[in-house]
Order: C-alpha cells, then structure tokens, then sequence
C-alpha cells in the first residue's frame, strides 16, 4: 500500500488574520497555489479555488443551510469535509487537510501532486 506524504504550508497566523468574506470563505495562497478556506461551524475547511465543473471561483459561492459549498455558476454543491458532489452530477472537489496549530493554520497537500505543480 502506498502511504501519502503530505507537505504542510502555512497560510495564516490564526484564523483572525484571514481577510474572511462576508460568505465565510477566503482565497489564500498556500505552497505557490491559490486555495479557498471556508469557517463552517466554528471550524476551517480548505479546498480547491476553482470548481470542477467548469471552473468556478468557489470562494464566490456559498456554504448552504447543510453545510455544503455551492457553486455560484451553476449551484453544484460539494460536500465540505469531503468534496464529495451532494448534488449529483458526479464531480468531486479536491479538499486538503487542514491544522490550526499554535504556529499557525496548515495546509496539507499530497507531496506527489504538490511536486507535479511544477513539472
Ligand atoms: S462551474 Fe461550478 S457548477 Fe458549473
């Protein structure tokens, strides 16, 4: 079985030092990448900046009453936690890992894809 290695970047000093939307949800860079973070339930969630549909900017989207984000071009809907497509039309949202350290908020991205970045 192939174990993952996982890079972490830092992308604020705490949750208040993120410029929040008034959606919940912010665009930061992490690692050379732009991603979107989005405060659900007094907890942080990072996820692709762009939908997978048609490439949305998710960020402009909305986090709805279930807890899924929405996107604002044609209102496909992922799950937070999982990226998971809740309404069905068969997309999935690459999400991260996320870490509110004491140093800070973390991002995990999976080294692999992290180096193909810059291939
Ligand atoms: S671009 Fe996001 S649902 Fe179409």
């Amino acid at each position: 079985m192939e174990v993952k290695k996982v890079k972490w970047f830092k992308v604020a000093d705490s949750r208040d030092a993120i410029e929040w939307q008034s959606n919940r949800m912010a665009l930061v860079e992490a690692g050379g990448k732009t991603i979107t973070l989005a405060n659900h339930n007094n907890e942080v969630f990072a996820f692709a900046h762009k939908c997978p549909h048609a490439s949305g900017v998710l960020a402009d989207g909305f986090i709805d009453a279930t807890g899924s984000i929405a996107c604002p071009l044609h209102r496909f809907r992922f799950n937070i936690q999982n990226g998971r497509n809740v309404s069905g039309e068969g997309y999935y949202l690459k999400v991260y890992p996320i870490e509110e350290r004491e140093a800070g908020i973390f991002v995990g991205f999976d080294e692999n894809s992290w180096l193909n970045i810059f291939k």
